[in-house]
Order: C-alpha cells, then sequence, then structure tokens
C-alpha cells in the first residue's frame, strides 16, 4: 500500500526513528563517496506553486543520487492552472512516475492529491505544514546535540507552518518544545489542537520570548512574513518587538545554545547578522541535511509502495 507523507502526524516515533537512521547513514556513505543507485529507473515529479531554492535542489539532487531522475513543474506551467482538476491530474502522473512532491498554498489541494494517486505524495511546504523541513532538522539536532530528548528548543518568531510541524514532530517524539509567538501570530487553535488530540508532550506556548528560550540548547526562528504573505509584514513588524533572534535574547539561554533557521533569512527581521553567521548557528548545515533526509523519504516511501 502506498504511502504519503503530508504531516508529520502521519509518522509513528519508529518512522521518526528509521527515517533519521537511514539519513544519517546515507549522509556518511555520501561523504566516503559511495552513492547507492537505490531508485535506478524510478522518477520524481515536482509540482510547486511557491518558489523554492532549497527544497527543489535538495529533492533533485537527492533523486539524481540515488540513481533516478525528478521532472520539476511549476504549477503556472501544467494544466491545473487551467483549472484540470487535481484528481484528474494525480491519476494521470500516478501513471508516469513514482513519487510526487508538492509545495502548495493551500494543503487541501495535497491532500486531495494523495487522495487520487497511486503514488506516494510528499508536502514539500503548505500554508500549514513543512514536515520534510523538520524531519531534517530534528535530524541535525541529533547530529549536533547527541539526540533530542530532553533537549529543549524554542521556537521564537511567527506561528506559521513551520512552528506547526515541529509542534507535530512534538507531539510524536514527546520533545521538549516551547513554542514563543506574539499573540496576533500565534499558531492557529486547530493545529494545536489537532497535535494535542495526538497525545505525546504538548508543546509548550508563550508569547515571551526571553522566558521561552532560558536554557534553551536550541533557539529557531523563520521569517515574520511566509510566502504569499509578504504583503503584510509592514504592519506586522511591530508585533515581532522583542522576538529577534540576537545576542541580547540568546545571552538568557545556554551558553552552547544552536541556532537554527529553515531559510531564507531575513537579517535584521527574525534574526540579527552576526547571529546568523556565528559560529554556534548550524545553519548551513541544516540547510544541507534536507538533501540526505530527502533520500531517506524518498527511499522509503517509493520502495515501501514497490510499484
Ligand atoms: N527551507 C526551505 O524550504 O527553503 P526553500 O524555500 O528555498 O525551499
Ligand atoms: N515559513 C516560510 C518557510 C520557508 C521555507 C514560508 O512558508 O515562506
Amino acid at each position: 500500500m502506498k504511502k504519503d507523507l503530508l504531516c508529520l502526524l502521519d509518522l509513528e516515533t519508529e518512522d521518526f526513528e528509521s527515517l533519521f537512521e537511514k539519513a544519517l547513514t546515507l549522509k556518511k556513505r555520501h561523504k566516503r563517496g559511495i552513492f547507492d543507485k537505490n531508485l535506478a529507473g524510478k522518477t520524481l515529479g515536482l509540482i510547486f506553486d511557491k518558489k523554492s531554492t532549497r527544497t527543489r535542489v535538495a529533492f533533485e539532487t537527492a533523486m539524481m543520487q540515488l540513481g533516478g531522475n525528478s521532472i520539476y513543474m511549476s504549477t503556472q506551467e501544467t494544466q491545473i492552472s487551467r483549472n484540470e482538476p487535481a484528481k484528474d491530474t494525480a491519476r494521470v502522473l500516478s501513471r508516469y512516475i513514482d513519487c510526487l512532491s508538492m509545495r502548495t498554498f493551500d494543503h487541501s489541494l495535497v491532500q486531495e492529491f494523495a487522495a487520487h494517486s497511486t503514488i506516494p505524495v510528499i508536502n514539500a511546504l503548505t500554508d500549514f505544514y513543512h514536515p520534510c523541513q523538520v524531519l531534517s532538522d530534528i535530524m541535525t539536532v541529533i547530529e549536533k546535540k547527541g539526540g533530542y530528548k530532553d533537549r529543549k528548543i524554542v521556537w521564537v518568531g511567527d506561528g506559521n507552518n513551520v512552528a506547526a510541524s515541529w509542534i507535530n514532530a512534538a507531539a510524536v517524539l514527546d520533545l521538549d518544545l516551547v513554542v514563543a509567538c506574539p499573540e496576533k501570530h500565534a499558531v492557529s487553535a486547530d493545529i494545536i489542537e489537532k497535535a494535542s488530540a495526538f497525545g505525546g508532550r504538548r508543546a509548550q506556548f508563550t508569547d515571551d520570548p526571553v522566558s521561552a528560550v532560558k536554557d534553551a540548547d536550541v533557539v529557531y526562528t523563520d521569517v515574520w512574513a511566509s510566502m504569499g504573505q509578504e504583503g503584510t509584514l509592514e504592519e506586522k513588524l511591530a508585533d515581532f518587538d522583542g522576538f529577534q533572534v540576537n545576542a541580547e535574547l540568546l545571552s538568557k539561554a545556554r551558553d552552547d545554545v544552536m541556532v537554527m533557521h529553515c531559510l531564507p533569512a531575513h537579517r535584521g527581521e527574525e534574526i540579527a547578522e552576526e547571529i546568523l553567521e556565528a559560529r554556534n548557528a548550524v545553519i548551513w548545515d541544516q540547510a544541507d541535511n534536507k538533501r540526505h533526509m530527502d533520500k531517506a523519504i524518498l527511499e522509503a516511501l517509493i520502495q515501501e509502495t514497490g510499484n
């Protein structure tokens, strides 16, 4: 039976653990120049309705290094932009390709594709969630902090799609996660409700970034206006007063605090330039891990589906 990856609540703890192990192994083998061609002859399709640098290139290079190939389609260049129904596109693409990675505004579009495809569908970011990002982020925490259990991870900033995926991961993996957002830009109640219904340790929520980062092992931030919301930034800026990840805020965290950002970053807004460039920011390694995690996801989903 085919499996999709639309939301981290779709995964069990064992699925997370197996993806971390696989991605870390693939990374080690890659560094030794060993490329397993486990997906030779397979094709990944990418349908992207939003811009991307990392996710697109990470998926495409991952597929290539696994011996497969990929086809990138901007939604605008497909018949979807001329209103061909998602269910028709999904059924036709299922005949041509072996896996579909999608970046859309509307999360329900990815769900609709998954419902009508016989191939695995991967959420490469929607307005609600960014699951592959957080999988590779936790992989980075494991690498740099020796594990994720009982490491205090603090989200500082907008209650967006990446924050939502962290909350989902916290629910499944029992993470020590604190989410600090301005009240007006908190994570939606619906997303929190879905994650907390799942059980596990519920993330803690606050609008006070200073108390949140106390004793933090990891401080994570992301843009204050996500793709599609750029026009709202000016009016939002004042709400984020005190939420910039800078030296002053980090002085309240542990001395060895690790700063993470999914990128792209807006220097001088959610993160100060000197912090982004500092030694204890692992942001570039974090970006690199997307490719290794994508390999693990592609292998797991395509091989399990067994088309
Ligand atoms: N972090 C991330 O998803 O980056 P892109 O938008 O460049 O893909
Ligand atoms: N929250 C950001 C993440 C980009 C990778 C956005 O959706 O634009």
